[in-house]
């Protein structure tokens, strides 16, 4: 769209050598901005200086914010190769591992991505359903009518539940007992662990550092009993699940390390991720009049462009990070190679040159053609896009939909919930809270 303006000016004027402009505020200031108010702070800025600009924030020095399409398409996918995303990503190397997709990149990255497609693609995702629906109905008996409920922490722990039960394929119950426990508290992971690596050093066993690594060796010692009971057990012919293909198949045997490290990515991106927008889905269509009823109806898209306008407006996650590995020009800017660059879909998602009045919740918006493909990225594009993202439109749409069967919702008020972070997720400060005026599942009727 904006790309031959930005052509031409990539070949005709000189590039500026230093970043975009962005705010004067000390680091400090920029940095607390940031963190209690992620979006309005990127609205504003984006609103001052335009789509391309610079913030600074502590742990990460200068950070270049992309918000427009031509500067993320590139980056993403056509200029992929000048980009790392695992030297961005290394700040969670010590959560994920090294063989993580999130920290490899070129070739290595791309055998990887192939061993881990078939689990979480196609047929293989439908087999996961009939689990997914036994696991929300399951949630959905413990709603009593009358009660509120918060949304969140209800799918919080049906999502963990098809990741450990659907996608890692784990039945022995005493170690989905410790997972249930552990992995919402390894999730919850001190945010300042991440950004400030000189607090990553046990001060005699006490501190947060030596308390999570407590926890990751309990998870890890509980992932590699389960891969090595599963060798032992030989391979299961018509396993489904993640480990069940991984060991099944054949060339190079993938390593105890590496197949911890795929399910700790799991974890670490596949479950609050589709919790936090299932919560917000409801928090946005309880407040848009008639909008739970049409959902309702026999019509899929509808469920579609229902979910994806509440990705829209209220993403789990506003950018994905990059490091350029070479000069890189860009909108008049010649970039060095190192610059940080934070490649923000989420900002992308609010503009108003792409949405009229972007902050309204519409299911009209993208029915019946779709959401626009060339602007609308809710899991990213190019090498790195999102791996479980059709496991994750299967999981939503599975979860709204017997959650709408069973139970009708009513808000506890009308005003919507604020966006609050929480670690690297924007939550609904209350929970997405909802008063269950009828559960037919709980009277027998569903
Ligand atoms: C609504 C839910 C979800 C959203 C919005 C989402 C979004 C994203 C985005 C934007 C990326 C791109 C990161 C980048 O370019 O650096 C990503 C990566 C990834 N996602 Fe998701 N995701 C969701 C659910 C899931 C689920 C359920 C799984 C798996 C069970 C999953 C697995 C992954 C993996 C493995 C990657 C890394 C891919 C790579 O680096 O090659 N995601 N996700």
């Amino acid at each position: 769209m904006t790309e031959p303006r930005s052509r031409r000016r990539r070949s005709a004027a000189p590039a500026r050598r230093s970043l975009p402009p962005g705010p004067r505020l000390p680091a400090l200031v920029q940095t607390l901005m940031w963190a209690a108010a992620p979006v309005r702070f990127g609205q504003s800025c984006l609103r001052r200086y335009g789509p391309l600009f610079t913030a600074r924030i502590l742990g990460f020095g200068e950070v270049v914010y992309v918000c427009e399409p031509d500067g993320i398409r590139r980056i993403l996918r056509d200029d992929a190769g000048s980009f790392g995303a695992a030297a961005a990503n290394e700040p969670i190397e010590f959560v994920v591992g090294r063989h993580s997709l999130l920290t490899s990149d070129g070739a290595r990255h791309a055998s990887r991505r192939k061993e881990l497609m078939p689990p979480l693609h196609g047929d293989n995702v439908a087999a996961y359903v009939e689990v997914m629906v036994s696991i929300v109905e399951q949630e959905i008996r413990r709603w009593p009518a009358g009660r509120t409920v918060r949304l969140l922490d209800c799918f919080q722990r049906v999502t963990l539940e098809v990741m450990i039960r659907a996608v890692f394929g784990i039945t022995d119950s005493s170690r989905l007992d410790r997972l249930r426990v552990l992995v919402p508290r390894l999730l919850a992971l001190n945010p300042l662990l991440i950004l400030l690596p000189a607090l990553r050093r046990s001060f005699g066993g006490f501190g947060p550092w030596a308390a999570f690594q407590r926890l990751l060796s309990e998870v890890d010692g509980i992932v590699y009993a389960e891969i090595a009971d599963r060798r032992a057990a030989g391979p299961a012919a018509d396993g489904r699940d993640v480990l069940s293909i991984l060991l099944a198949r054949q060339g190079e045997p993938v390593s105890d390390e590496e197949l911890r490290d795929h399910l700790v990515t799991l974890l670490a991106v596949g479950q609050e991720t589709t919790a936090t927008q299932l919560a917000w889905f409801f928090e946005r269509a309880l407040r848009a009049p008639g909008a739970l009823g049409r959902i309702s109806g026999a019509d899929p898209k509808v469920l579609d462009a229902a979910i994806h306008e509440a990705i829209r407006t209220r993403p789990a996650t506003l950018d994905v990070g990059r490091i350029a590995t070479r000069p890189w020009r860009h909108g008049g800017w010649e970039f060095p190679a190192g610059t940080m660059f934070a490649v923000s879909l989420g900002l992308l998602h609010l503009s108003a040159d792409l949405h009229p009045r972007p902050e309204v919740y519409s299911i009209g918006r993208f029915y019946p053609a779709g959401p626009p493909s060339a602007h609308f990225l809710p899991f990213g594009g190019g090498t790195h896009r999102c791996l479980g993202a059709s496991l994750a439109m299967v999981e939503m749409r599975t979860i709204i939909s017997a959650v709408l069967r069973h139970v009708r919702l009513e808000l506890v008020r009308t005003a919507p919930e604020a966006v609050a972070p929480k670690g690297p997720m924007l939550v609904p400060r209350r929970g997405a809270e909802a008063v269950v005026a009828e559960n037919r599942l709980r009277e027998g009727r569903g």
